[in-house]
């Protein structure tokens, strides 16, 4: 890495956080790459199935997605973003993984949610993660994500849940104790627990809504949600990583809230696996 490698950002809370690398374990792997592949199974036949991801970034999720389905052949890989420079990001990544170690190319380009450069009734598999809350306006983006589906076709959506239980149980203790419970719980971090710029920018979340406003949209467009899948349940803890046991605790815990029937009050992210009729 060359010397001028900013390397605040690797300083910072999140990148060492275990929380916070648990919440994205579980983003990436359980809720995106194991959908993913669950869907891939039941394809018949050797017919091409193209994968998409909306919004992708660098391509972190697609990169995770593909390494946990790389086994399935005939899978084509894209990744769409807005922003030119994350999208070379990503396509950089890609160019390096397949001459440096042989692997399948994943196509990544620029583009536009709300006019997507693809077919209607061409893609298989949509995923879209932490994305939708961004757009002031999320409907249109929905409808041509059912545009470009082919029919009986799959979107995976990931969004943050405003029904969050201890995210909700946090707030209150805060407003009662004037501001006092935020500031123990971030003990130290407190530059993380700051508006970051990309809300100062309007680029933060404008579209957060709870799951019925999310699953009647997909009705009206005829992708309901076919299954709701539970995200993890704190997106990154000074107060957890200050103490490690309760890690360990929260890492057996996970999985037992994911089968009780009040779990999705215990999530900070909604999974939402949506099929175009
Ligand atoms: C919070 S990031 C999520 C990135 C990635 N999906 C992940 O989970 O790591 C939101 C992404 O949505 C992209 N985005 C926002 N509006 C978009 C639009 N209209 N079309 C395509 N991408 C968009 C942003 O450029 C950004 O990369």
């Amino acid at each position: 890495m060359s010397d001028k490698h900013d390397w605040s950002n690797d300083e910072k809370f999140f990148a060492r956080s275990w929380t916070h690398i648990f919440y994205f374990w579980k983003l990436r792997q359980v809720m995106l790459a194991n959908t993913v592949k669950t869907l891939l199974k039941k394809r018949r036949g050797d017919n091409l199935v193209r994968v998409v991801d909306l919004g992708c970034g660098p391509g972190t999720n697609v990169f995770d997605v593909y390494d946990v389905c790389a086994d399935f052949k005939h899978v084509q890989w894209f990744g769409l973003d807005l922003n030119q420079r994350e999208a070379a990001m990503g396509a950089a990544r890609s160019r390096y993984r397949s001459e440096q170690r042989g692997m399948q190319g994943i196509h990544f380009m620029s583009g536009d949610i709300f006019k997507l450069p693809f077919a209607d009734n061409s893609i298989d598999i949509l995923i879209s993660s932490e994305v939708v809350e961004h757009l002031p306006d999320p409907l249109p983006a929905l409808q041509e994500m059912q545009r470009v589906l082919k029919p009986s076709g799959y979107a995976m959506v990931t969004t943050p849940n405003p029904r969050n239980l201890p995210e909700m149980v946090g707030y209150a203790l805060d407003k009662i104790t004037f501001g006092g419970f935020k500031k123990f719980y971030w003990k130290g971090q407190d530059e993380v627990s700051a508006p970051p710029l990309s809300a100062e920018v309007g680029f933060g979340h404008v579209s957060v809504h709870a799951f019925p406003v999310w699953r009647d949209w997909f009705a009206t467009i005829d992708m309901p949600v076919v299954k709701k899948i539970r995200g993890p349940m704190l997106f990154g803890s000074p107060f957890f990583d200050r103490h490690r046991f309760l890690i360990g605790l929260l890492v057996m815990l996970d999985p037992i809230l994911d089968r009780l029937p009040f779990r999705f009050l215990t999530t900070t992210n909604l999974g939402m696996l949506c099929q175009k009729k």
